[in-house]
Parts: C-alpha cells; structure tokens; sequence
C-alpha cells in the first residue's frame, strides 16, 4: 500500500466529506494513478506530495491567507466588469449593473466567503443581488461554488453529466481513465465543490458558425446579449465559449489562457493537475486546434472592433484580462490591482 498511514492522516481533514464507501474507492483509485504515473517516470512520493499540496495550498489561500488580482473594466452604460484571478484556478467574473450582477465563473467552493468579503473590501457590495451564473465548463475552479449563489446556475447539459459522472475525463476516452478519475475526487472535495441539484442548460443545436465553434446559444442580460460557443471538448467535454459582441469581450475559458500573468505561486499550483494526469486537456490535439482557432477568431473580431476605435477584451481562463500586441501575442490590457484579505 502506497498510501500509508501518515500520508493518509495528513489527508484526512481534506477528505472529510467523503463517505466511507467514497473514501476506500479514492484510496484504490489513488493506488491505482500512483502506479500510472510511476511507468511514466513519476515517483510515488512526488506524485503524493503533489495530491498534498493541493490541500496545503488551498488550506494557505483561503481566509486570512487568500489574495488575487483584479482588473476593473468599465463597460457601456454604468457596468463593470470586474475580472478577479483567484489564488487557486479559473477567473471569477463579476458583472457589476444597475440591474444587478452576473457571474461568470465561480471559482472553487473554498473562496467563495473570501471572494463576498473581497468585494466588499473593492466596494462591490455582495453576492446577494446575483441574478444570473453561468458555468463554462465542470471543473471545479470554475463552477465549483454554483450552489451557493442565490440563483439557479447555466451549464451546458453535458457539464451537468460530467459533473454527475464524478471524473473530468467524462464522454472524452482517452485511456486515462483512472488518472482523472482520482484527480476529480481529488480536486472536488478538497476545494469543496457545492453544485446545486437542479441546474439550467443552455441550448445545444447548432443555430451557425463562428469558425470552427457551433454558436448554439445567445444570454441576454443587464442589456448585454452573449453568443454562447460550443467548444470542441479538447480540455473538456461541455465546455463552452462566450462572446459579447457590443462590449467586445470573449471568454475563452480553460481553451485559452494567459499563463505568463500567473503569479509564481498560482502557476506552481496550476502545474499538479498537469503533473498528475499528464495533461489537463483530455485531448490535447483537439485543444490545439481550439487554441489556434481561438486565436485566429481574435484577431479577426479585434481587427473589425479596431475600425471603430475599440479593442477585442480577450477575457481567458485563467491570467489577466488581455489584448493582442503588435505580434499577436496576449498582453495584459491593463495593470491588474493586488488584493489581500490579510491586509483588511
Ligand atoms: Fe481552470
Ligand atoms: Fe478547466
């Protein structure tokens, strides 16, 4: 057994919430990655001290520890946007409106205190008068605190599946089964993911094309209307894309990312799930593809928005809120401010 004694009580406040039953399955499934990961030239003991700093690393980030940058965005007609890169994983956005706010993004189960006391602290009121969440895709930094907001959450119904399914590897075969699986349960229940039983589904038929992406989808909210992409499943399946065509603002989720406007701390965090899968993207050609097409489809919107003076916000996963520079490449559209709970 790999997964001894000391390992295992050094886990323990991290697994509380699962069942006895939950518990020996995370056990044999853990034994079982360890396994994996060793033929491909991960020790046991580096594969185990990555599954303990995720709980270390989430116990040091939330309360008085938690800190992120933010960048404040205003858009038309008395909105914000307030784009908040957490300690830990995916963007948490903020719509500030006169009608009231909409969430894109949760962020784990284990901020979403710190994030309300955050936005107190930025003058951002509260999570009380949240109107409208939606979730791009099912891992747990980005929907993983769905359940606590005051309003039923939007996913894509194959998001509801996955989540349902209990592994991020869901509908996308990849012989990594096992890897995801643990890696899942692992990342759940230490950030303390809260989904709410029922949830809304956006629509799925295709209605045209923004390149390669299906549009199958349009929210309308605070008199902002977002075209709802279908991704192609390359980081997982579910996931989808949103365009603001009037703000010029697209969120590429998890299929784009600014890495390089991660600080140290969260891109060392970030790194684990690679390291205990081999890949945070079930399919790493299809992500390719996406990132590409992505980045093809930005330029071409930011091209058009610059005849009018503006900018396409390129609004990633994770990392700053960015534009294309002179060669193309993501470069933070403004300076992000530093937040710190502990400092409050
Ligand atoms: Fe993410
Ligand atoms: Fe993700």
């Amino acid at each position: 057994m790999m997964l001894d004694t000391g390992f295992l009580e050094r886990i323990a406040p991290y697994i509380e919430p699962l069942t006895d039953e939950g518990r020996a399955e995370y056990i044999a499934e853990g034994e079982e990655s360890i396994k994996i990961r060793e033929k491909e030239g991960l020790s046991p003991r580096d594969y185990l001290q990555l599954v303990e700093n995720i709980g270390l690393y989430l116990g040091k980030t939330t309360g008085a520890g938690f800190d992120s940058h933010y960048q404040k965005i205003p858009l038309t007609k008395d909105k914000t946007l307030l784009v908040i890169q957490l300690p830990g994983g995916g963007n948490l956005n903020v719509f500030l409106t006169p009608e009231g706010k909409m969430i894109l993004d949760t962020g784990y189960g284990c901020y979403y205190k710190d994030c309300e006391r955050m936005l107190n602290a930025v003058g951002a009121g509260d999570f009380s008068d949240v109107k409208f969440v939606v979730c791009t895709h099912g891992d747990a930094d980005h929907c993983g605190a769905s359940g606590y907001f005051p309003v039923t959450p939007v996913m894509h119904p194959v998001t509801k599946e996955l989540l349902e399914s209990g592994t991020r590897g869901y509908a996308s075969p990849n012989g990594r089964e096992i890897l995801e699986k643990f890696y899942t349960t692992t990342i759940n229940t230490y950030s303390r993911m809260n989904i709410p039983e029922t949830v809304r589904y956006c629509k799925t038929e295709p209605v045209r094309k923004h390149g390669l992406f299906p549009v199958i989808d349009e929210f309308e909210f605070a008199g902002m209307r977002f075209e709802v992409w279908a991704s192609l499943g390359g980081h997982i399946a579910g996931q989808i894309f949103l365009y603001e065509p009037d703000e010029g603002l697209l969120f590429t989720s998890d299929a784009l990312l600014n890495f390089a406007t991660l600080t140290k701390a969260r891109a060392d965090y970030s790194s684990i799930a690679d390291s205990m899968i081999g890949s945070v993207n079930v399919n790493s050609d299809i992500a390719r593809t996406e990132r590409r097409e992505l980045m093809r489809i930005t330029k071409e919107l930011d091209d058009e928005l610059k005849k009018s003076g503006r900018r396409l916000l390129i609004c990633c996963g994770h990392g700053a809120v960015s534009i294309l520079d002179e060669k193309g490449m993501l470069s933070p559209y403004s300076e992000p401010l530093y937040y710190s709970a502990g400092s409050c």
